[in-house]
């Protein structure tokens, strides 16, 4: 064998040994990719942070949802109750026998022993019960998914598998509050009497939720309306940089935002944006923007949190819901003459920059709330997911038509009907 030859076999060789070391390596990465993942769905779904505290602690929830027959008070939340403000249930977490009692009607749904059985099986998707080793309730807590997942309703309406990052658009967060027969702490946190209170609950309706509310303690928008923000997708976020209607921050920042200061976990939380009593006089009082628990049941599982929310897909709408010829013709309008991708652009649909109330016709309320004081571009994956509750922060357009109508006066696109309906179409089929 000639040198030469002797040096290319000994080349390849190497260049092979390498190669497999890469895969190695590559194959250890996806391993560890994945079981963040898998942590992190188990955060998102099943993770309180020590949240009861707060849930059951202060506002006796798991009181009122036993109700005076078992142990607790007032009528209690049957499941047809907690079906009716919009709680859903995860069909895969009920036993054969459970299924059965309730297809034959053995199994009473109007009866809140019923929702306790349920919470033992962990099937409401959202809330976690902690039962005493006598099967007594004895804390409730909140989970991601109570906003941020709802069900195929493929056993019956609410009832079916989880869809994990789908808003969940008929959860009434106000009405799951008002059941708590201990407004007083959370009046006085945002200063105004207990029956106020509940007025204001009672108002955001179903899909909403008031997250900058108790930072600013702004119940209202200036034309005395209700301030509420529908729950957004949170799937579809990989390329998304920017997260909330108003860009607040990363999402490993808003994460951690909402689990300490609204869901009210143990964990710890800093930003000294809130440390603004004209802005924020609520959280500058609460001492918001400086949150330390010991134990800190939050920080440490961020990273994976983000990983499986950032793994889920914006999903693709049922074939047979759009029009595919108009929905082509839309993406053109939707790309030149509309304009619409100079902001909904890349693959989120999100060019992750900021913009004024001005830049898309609508009034600053909402952004002055934010310590950007802009609107962040929306993510468009998966629009029909969330159909109901209307369209932009507040859900002030009521369908897709009303959006598109309210670019073609603001930005005076000249669309004409075809364009228009085209255009409809077209956000269908994201
Ligand atoms: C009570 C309902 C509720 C709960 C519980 C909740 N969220 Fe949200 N979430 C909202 C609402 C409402 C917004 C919109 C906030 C805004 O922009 O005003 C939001 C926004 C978000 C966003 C931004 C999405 C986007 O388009 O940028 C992410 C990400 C998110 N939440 C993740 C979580 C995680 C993770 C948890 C659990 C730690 C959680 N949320 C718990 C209601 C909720
Ligand atoms: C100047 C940048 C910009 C342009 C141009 C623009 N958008 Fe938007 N879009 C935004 C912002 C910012 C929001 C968030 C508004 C809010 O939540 O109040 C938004 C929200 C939306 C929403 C609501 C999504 C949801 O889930 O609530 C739809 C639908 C939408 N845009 C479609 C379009 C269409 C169609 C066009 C073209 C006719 C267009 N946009 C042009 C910036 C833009």
């Amino acid at each position: 064998m000639k040198t030469y030859e002797r040096i290319s076999i000994v080349g390849v060789l190497l260049l092979f040994v390498l190669i497999l070391a890469e895969c190695r390596k590559e194959n250890k990465n996806n391993g560890n990719n994945n079981q963040q993942i898998a942590d992190g769905k188990q955060t998102f779904r099943f993770d309180t942070y020590g949240d009861e505290s707060f849930w059951s602690g202060l506002l006796h929830l798991d009181s009122a949802i036993a109700g005076a027959q078992n142990g607790g008070y007032g009528p209690g939340v049957s499941p047809k109750t907690a079906l009716a403000v919009g709680l859903k249930v995860d069909a895969t977490a009920l036993p054969p026998d459970v299924v059965a009692g309730i297809q034959a009607g053995t199994i009473s749904l109007d009866d809140p022993a019923t929702t306790l059985a349920l919470l033992k099986l962990g099937a409401v998707v959202g809330v976690k019960g902690t039962f005493s080793s006598a099967g007594k309730l004895q804390a409730i807590g909140v989970t991601c998914a109570i906003c941020h997942s709802t069900v195929d309703n493929s056993f019956s309406a609410g009832i079916g598998n989880r869809l994990d990052g789908w808003p969940n658009r008929d959860l009434n967060v106000g009405a799951i509050i008002s059941l708590t027969d201990n407004a007083k702490p959370v009046a006085s946190l945002l200063h105004v009497d207990e029956p106020t209170l509940r007025t204001v609950l009672g108002l955001w309706g179903p899909g909403k939720f008031a997250a900058i509310l108790f930072m600013d303690g702004k119940a209202l928008k200036p034309d005395g309306t209700v301030a509420a923000n529908l729950i957004p997708a949170a799937f579809g976020l990989k390329d998304v940089k920017l997260t909330t209607y108003t860009g607040w921050g990363d999402i490993m920042y808003w994460n951690g935002f909402v689990a300490n200061l609204e869901m009210h976990g143990k964990g710890s939380f800093s930003d000294p944006r809130l440390n603004n009593s004209t802005k924020y006089p609520i959280a500058v009082e609460n001492g918001f923007f400086d949150v330390i628990n010991n134990p800190d049941l939050i920080t440490s599982k961020l990273p994976a949190l983000a990983a499986y929310q950032h793994s889920i897909a914006a999903p693709r709408p049922p074939a047979g819901t759009f029009d595919a010829t108009a929905a082509a013709a839309g993406r053109m309008i939707f790309t030149n003459k509309a304009k619409c991708a100079s902001c909904h652009s890349g693959p989120a649909y999100a060019d992750n920059v900021l913009h004024t109330g001005a830049e898309i016709g609508i009034d600053d309320f909402e952004a002055s709330r934010s310590p950007t004081d802009k609107y962040r571009t929306t993510p468009l994956g998966g629009l029909f997911t969330r159909s109901k509750g209307g369209y932009y922060h507040d859900g002030r357009f009521a369908t897709l038509n009303d959006v598109v109508d309210h670019y073609n006066t603001s930005m005076s696109l000249d669309l004409t009907t075809t364009d228009k309906s085209s255009l409809v179409e077209y956000l269908k089929s994201l």
